[in-house]
């Protein structure tokens, strides 16, 4: 396995759509494999192929406190999504950055798991929130696009001041 480098923002490669997976293959389990490593290593909650330059439409999850709860979903749709909920979310995308942004509170999503078998998750709390983040990733989006455009110049200019800093 292997650490992947996770882009940030504003790095235009964020803001590619994702392809789908048409056949679970070794390379793509290995991608699965390599994304997790990254994930846990970041460490965070969620990572979506999109922000390692991957064009499959992979995302992987585990929110649980012992990190024993891997969750991979591959070329996942959100299929029903009920209610409304507000939580504090960030991203390794745009690192240091925490502000609170209004999701469904309850989705149903429906995806391939790493060997390809369907898979049907019913989600709620930070599950959801994490889904639904993770998904917008596969979409080209960040969840800093749901923010005003103040904070937005705000967030932008201070990461890329942080970039060149660490040049
Ligand atoms: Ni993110």
């Amino acid at each position: 396995m292997a650490l992947l480098e996770i882009l940030k923002h504003p790095d235009p490669r964020l803001r590619k759509k994702s392809v789908a997976v048409e056949k679970i293959t070794p390379l793509i389990q290995r991608v699965v494999d390599d994304m997790f490593e990254t994930m846990y290593a970041a460490p965070g909650v969620g990572l979506a192929s999109i922000q390692v330059d991957e064009p499959y439409s992979i995302v992987v999850i585990d929110v649980s406190e012992e990190k024993d709860q891997p969750l991979c979903l591959i070329n996942p749709k959100i299929t029903q999504s009920d209610g409304e909920m507000e939580e504090e979310e960030g991203c390794l995308s745009v690192p240091g950055i925490f502000e609170n942004v209004t999701r469904a509170e309850q989705i149903t999503v429906d995806a391939l798991d790493r060997k390809g078998d369907p898979l049907q998750i019913r989600a709620e709390g930070l599950l959801a929130v994490c889904i639904q983040h993770e998904l917008e990733h596969l979409q080209g989006m960040l969840f800093v696009d749901k923010l005003s455009r103040l904070k937005q110049q705000r967030i932008r200019k201070r990461l890329e001041k942080q970039a060149k800093e660490t040049l």
